[in-house]
């Protein structure tokens, strides 16, 4: 019995081995699937028949006789050859190698490389210390964008700084080490024009540190067939190296001698033709060595010195002359075996600082299995378990993980209930996991136990057709409730499957893939589910979006390929109708599989999902906590997300601090205003909900929402939660929340701030503050007790301004931050939130002056009522202590001395005039410094 197929459609068979097919017929015959392919139309699958071109006897006896004749040149090249040895042993192996790599020649090789365990793992902490450095003319040009996109995909920390300024610092001050381990220039001649000054510092710093250059040679149009040496400015004279201009190469070939390959498996050709503008090097000095090159099959053999069919597109130089290794690239850095090439170049040039792990966890999980229209018949099934035979053959213990919605179960035709029956009866070839029992989306449902319902009923239908629900894994319809979470989803998962891990594609978002993350939420792990291209509606090769070679090309090297390179631990999402009629997602994993193994030393592994869950946050544990972001700036969360939630709930502005600088005084008067609300105060916290910097982050959004009214027209909503101001992680929270909100900051004198905060952790009754003196806590040292140590650090720390303010200058616009004198908003807090209005461009104008009124008794300015009576702020603000000690107040000048001079500059840059207090805190450290100058002068 047959599916119904497309007219156009191609018989996606089996995979069989290269070397034993029969040649592709000339134009296929329509095909379609059937239950019993006919052996003589098996055939490669497209993707062996592109990257092998030794499908056939005869093409293989045309590459054996092209093999011989290029032979008889190659004594002349060995002869003339610019190249070391590896080509000559590059050369032996291409008839063996070359356009060979298939199944067969991969199952029962070693697929592993000669990696020792530690080099296969990944060594995160390792490679978040160690970044390279991008040199680039622009951070708009598409070699850069390339650069940084696999940078950022795999991980690798960088910085990046424009060609001609001067270098940034190379060395932590404090410990004296190496920054960076790989210096990356988009253009290698802007290194060699570099002036000295600069060259000097980066050769030294180069060759002191055994950091290595990677660089691309753009085309610079020196014309096709013209030779043009490389001049190295700083020492006047040419490089033994010129480059070429090719604009037809083809048949990149990698240097399976190189020892540089780490990822890359070499010893390959890519036979294709090349595209982009490529350059190619001819040297014939030993510091070299060809790690790729290429033909220009249309240029005479031999005519000249330089020309030989094969070419070197990427280069090493082992740094015999200068001292400094090197790799450069010829082509684009689009192109995907420079991206393997440039990954290899990393961990080669920082001595394996930077090198991605080799291990590669891959789970295909297929969604929807008994829901819709097109589901599987039973030869799919069978299909089904064929192909992850041939996987496991690559992929120990590769297992398709089934995502079941029991509500659905025999609702076919009879072909598709048979196939139900099959899936049932071969139950235990495969791993399973719960969807919902009727497919819903999960942020439909308002309450826990309508979910709960549900998911029982799917539950009870497992356990009836005996499935092995075994990994406590799940997966949302749609990615509902995952992210944007829902609440109840989460606490349903828990109650009735006892679920530990999940995944989605939905975190921070769904593009650019390569930026999805992991996090951890109400005691489950979410995992980055990735796309392998294949969607629900995607039936027939023929008919894939845009072509099957999209497809293709997603497979051999493009996005799809990429993810696995990228990805230590990949989740693959496909649906049911992916596995019918093409069979579209066998085809694909097994070809993307084979692939990967043909080109590199991955070590492609599986494991189940809860593995994979604690895997991934062992690897990754800074993922743990989610950023959370703000649905309503997602079409596609907004979507998924629950019609009862709101997001013009969350704050216009948040008042972020630091403490003690008259924040809740700026926090009353502020809601004075008839259209500015606060949040609802919080049991635990009262007025601050300390969201962004506090535990109750990982509460999630709806928790901080919950504290939020439902905005009405005109209405401001903000925040005062002080602990904002000198938060690590509160800028970068708060931006992905809140990208449009503006902050009010409050600034006193930070000596002033210090004693004000010690003297309310005094009354609060502090067991080390009622113990010392305030003096003795600012000076405390590292050998202080514990508790001393972390009061001075609550003292001091928030008073370092500028840093902080920098902190939420790389996240906000400055325009955004509005920054209040303090001591003016104690002496004439009218003038300051009349211009606070201004600048939040607040409406309607609500003007203060006989809102506010100075409370003789109190000693500061309090709300006015009727009668002449004031409401004040509470007991704990606004206190009565003993001023500071003189000697206090000297330290602490000094303490803040260069902290203050970067406040000054970053004021000035602001566009703000330098308030009082710190004129005043500058001026007389000055005047200290001339008194200590004097006194020193007398002691001589
Ligand atoms: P003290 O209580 O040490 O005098 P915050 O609210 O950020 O914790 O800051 C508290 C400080 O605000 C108080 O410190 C007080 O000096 C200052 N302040 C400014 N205006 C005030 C006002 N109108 N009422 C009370 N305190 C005010």
């Amino acid at each position: 019995m047959s599916r119904p197929h497309s007219p156009h459609a191609t018989a996606l068979l089996p995979l069989l081995p290269v070397s034993r097919s029969p040649p592709p017929p000339p134009s296929p015959p329509p095909s379609f699937f059937s239950d019993r392919p006919d052996p003589a139309r098996l055939r490669c699958w497209p993707i062996m028949r592109r990257v092998s071109k030794a499908c056939s006897l005869r093409r293989a006896f045309h590459f054996v006789l092209a093999l011989a004749v290029v032979g008889g040149l190659w004594l002349y090249f060995h002869t003339m050859s610019p190249w070391n040895n590896a080509y000559r042993q590059f050369r032996t192996e291409l008839g063996v190698r070359s356009g060979m790599c298939n199944r067969e020649v991969l199952i029962g090789s070693v697929r592993r490389g000669n990696w020792s365990a530690e080099q296969i793992g990944t060594d995160y902490r390792k490679r978040k210390a160690s970044r390279v450095l991008l040199f680039t003319k622009t951070t708009y040009s598409s070699a850069f964008k390339a650069i940084t996109e696999i940078l950022t995909a795999n991980r690798i920390k960088f910085k990046a700084t424009v060609v001609g300024k001067n270098l940034p610092d190379l060395i932590k001050a404090s410990k004296g080490v190496a920054k960076y381990s790989v210096m990356f220039f988009e253009d290698f001649r802007t290194y060699l024009d570099m002036d000295d000054w600069n060259r000097d510092i980066l050769d030294k710093y180069c060759q002191t540190f055994r950091v290595g250059i990677v660089a691309l040679i753009p085309p610079s149009e020196i014309g096709y067939g013209q030779l043009s040496p490389l001049h190295d400015r700083r020492h006047g004279r040419p490089l033994p190296l010129a480059l070429d201009e090719r604009p037809h190469l083809s048949n990149l070939t990698v240097n399976g001698t190189s020892n540089m390959l780490r990822v890359t498996r070499g010893g390959q050709t890519l036979y294709e033709d090349l595209m982009g503008e490529w350059v190619t090097f001819e040297t014939t000095h030993s510091t070299y060595g060809a790690v790729a090159w290429a033909q220009e099959p249309k240029r005479a053999l031999g005519s000249g010195g330089h020309e030989s069919p094969n070419n070197a597109v990427v280069l090493q130089d082992f740094g015999k002359l200068d001292g400094i290794s090197k790799v450069l690239f010829g082509g684009p850095m689009r192109h995907w075996v420079n991206v393997l090439l440039f990954l290899d170049s990393l961990s080669w040039l920082s001595q394996n600082r930077i090198a991605i792990s080799l291990t590669r966890h891959i789970l295909v999980d297929i969604d929807d299995i008994f829901v819709g229209r097109n589901r599987l018949y039973p030869d799919d099934v069978r299909a089904l378990i064929d192909s992850q035979k041939r996987i496991r053959e690559l992929v120990p213990g590769f297992t398709y993980n089934l995502g079941f919605s029991g509500g659905y179960f025999r609702h076919g035709t009879r072909l598709e209930n048979a196939g139900d029956e099959l899936l049932i009866a071969e139950r235990h070839q495969f791993w399973w996991f719960p969807h919902m029992w009727l497919h819903l989306q999960a942020h439909k449902f308002s309450n826990v136990s309508d979910l709960e319902v549900s998911m029982a009923k799917n539950k009870a239908f497992a356990s009836d057709k005996g499935i092995p629900v075994d990994w406590q894994y799940s997966v949302a319809p749609h990615h509902s409730g995952v992210y944007p979470v829902h609440e109840p989803l989460y606490e349903a998962w828990r109650s009735i499957w006892d679920i530990k891990v999940t995944s989605t594609e939905e975190y921070p978002h769904l593009r650019p893939s390569r930026l999805r993350h992991g996090f951890v939420h109400s005691g489950i792990k979410v995992l980055p589910r990735q796309t392998c291209g294949l969607f629900t509606k995607n039936l027939y090769y023929d008919e894939y979006p845009g072509g099957p070679e999209v497809l293709e090309q997603s497979i051999q090297g493009g996005e799809l390929f990429q993810t696995l390179v990228y990805n230590p631990i990949s989740i693959f999402m496909t649906h049911m109708p992916n596995y019918c009629y093409d069979r579209l997602a066998p085809y694909t994993f097994e070809s993307v599989i084979t692939m990967v193994q043909c080109w590199t030393h991955l070590d492609l592994r599986t494991t189940h999902p809860n593995a994979l869950g604690e895997m991934y946050f062992q690897m990754y544990p800074d993922e743990t906590q989610a950023i959370w972001g703000n649905p309503c700036d997602d079409r596609r969360h907004l979507d998924i997300w629950s019609s009862s939630k709101d997001c013009s709930r969350l704050p216009d502005f948040l008042v972020i601090g630091p403490q003690k600088t008259g924040t809740t005084a700026l926090y009353t008067f502020l809601q004075m205003h008839p259209s500015i609300k606060s949040n609802f105060p919080s049991p635990k916290s009262f007025e601050e909900l300390q969201f962004f910097s506090g535990h109750a982050y990982s509460e999630g959004l709806d928790w901080y929402l919950n504290f939020f009214p439902n905005r009405t027209q005109n209405i401001f909503l903000f925040e005062k939660s002080a602990t904002y101001f000198d938060g690590e992680l509160v800028p970068s929270r708060a931006h992905r929340l809140l990208p449009h909100a503006q902050l009010v900051i409050t600034l006193i004198s930070p000596s002033k701030r210090a004693y004000r905060w010690y003297q309310h952790i005094k009354a609060h009754e502090d067991p080390t503050a009622l113990k010392y003196s305030f003096h003795e806590v600012i000076t405390s040292d590292s050998t202080a007790p514990r508790a001393l140590r972390q009061l001075k650090s609550r003292c001091l720390e928030p008073g370092k301004y500028a840093s902080h303010l920098e902190r939420w200058l790389v996240f906000y616009p400055s325009q955004k931050l509005h920054i209040v004198n303090g001591d003016d908003l104690t002496v004439d807090p009218v003038r300051v939130l009349n211009q606070l209005q201004h600048s939040l461009t607040i409406k309607p104008f609500f003007d203060y002056t006989n809102k506010l009124r100075f409370d003789k008794k109190k000693g500061f300015f309090c709300e006015a009522k009727d009668n002449d009576r004031t409401k004040c702020l509470g007991k704990s603000k606004g206190r009565e202590y003993p001023p500071m000690s003189e000697e206090s107040q000297v330290f602490l000048k000094t303490y803040f001395q260069t902290h203050n001079e970067a406040l000054a500059k970053l004021l000035k840059r602001l566009g703000y005039f330098t308030p009082n207090w710190l004129e005043h805190d500058l001026k007389d450290v000055s005047e200290i410094r001339v008194q200590d100058d004097a006194e020193l002068g007398d002691e001589k």
